[in-house]
């Protein structure tokens, strides 16, 4: 693989995508796509519906996902998973005969909490890569919610569900973006002190918003959560917090 085109999709919705984007899957050889097992199938039927509404002739070529191994400690589970990840893309395309641009849909945007692109610095011999942005989940949540991500000059801390339950937030966090989080670890601050604007499957059809003060909607989220997440066998939320 000479050239690998990494492009961002969005969040869920077809029309995410830029017109950079459809181009660049109408131009693609060959378009790498991950099966990611049972709870993720609707992920990889949106991932063919981009493609089938591009008019793209690409040669599609699955690959699988690994399992990550939860007996080793976070960095070095990641890393190892990572590798796995960079192997299986190679063994998939090995024997394709590849005549331009190999291409990867990116879930929202390759630059925020994806790895693709360190993935791809594993690539041996090294292609070209190309990296065509898409709509973040955080573009996708303020939007819904039509409020601005920044307060006035103010500052935004990005983190994950772990991190947050592990080291709180820092007394300057004035807007705070939570990603990542399967354990609604919100319910581990001071209620009193937030309001909460939060998101799932966000960009589809299945969009749910529920925003207040946290002191009181965090019990509605952590039930809408279980039931939305029972009822589709898989959830992606996301949420903003700011200081009351
Ligand atoms: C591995 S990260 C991928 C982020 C992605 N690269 C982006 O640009 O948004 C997955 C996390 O993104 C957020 N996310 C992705 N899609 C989402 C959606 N449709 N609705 C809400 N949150 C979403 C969730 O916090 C989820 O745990």
């Amino acid at each position: 693989m000479d050239t690998l085109w990494l492009v961002g999709i969005g969040t869920g919705s077809l029309s995410h995508i830029t017109l950079e984007g459809v181009k660049a899957l109408q131009q693609a050889a060959v378009i790498l796509v991950p099966r990611k097992g049972d709870q993720k199938d609707d992920l990889a039927e949106i991932r063919h519906r981009i493609i089938e509404e591009t008019g793209s002739q690409a040669r599609i070529v699955h690959f699988e996902y690994p399992v990550r191994d939860p007996d080793l400690p976070y960095q070095e589970r990641v890393k190892q998973w990572h590798d796995e990840i960079a192997r299986r893309w190679q063994v998939a395309i090995a024997g394709v005969d590849i005549t331009g641009p190999v291409a990867l849909l990116v879930w929202g945007d390759p630059s925020l909490y994806d790895s693709t692109l360190r993935i791809a610095e594993r690539l041996s011999p090294a292609p070209q890569v190309r990296v065509i942005p898409g709509i973040t989940a955080i573009q996708a949540l303020t939007a819904a919610h039509a409020i601005p991500l920044n307060t006035v000059d103010g500052s935004v801390m990005i983190t994950t569900g772990r991190r947050l339950r592990a080291e709180g937030l820092p007394h300057n966090a004035e807007t705070t973006v939570v990603m990542l989080d399967g354990l609604c670890s919100f319910q581990n601050l001071d209620a009193d002190g937030w309001h909460i604007w939060w998101g799932a499957y966000l960009g589809s059809d299945q969009q749910i918003l529920i925003e207040g003060p946290l002191a009181d909607v965090a019990s509605q989220i952590v039930e809408t959560r279980a039931a939305a997440r029972e009822q589709h066998g898989w959830i992606m939320d996301s949420y903003i917090l700011k200081r009351r």
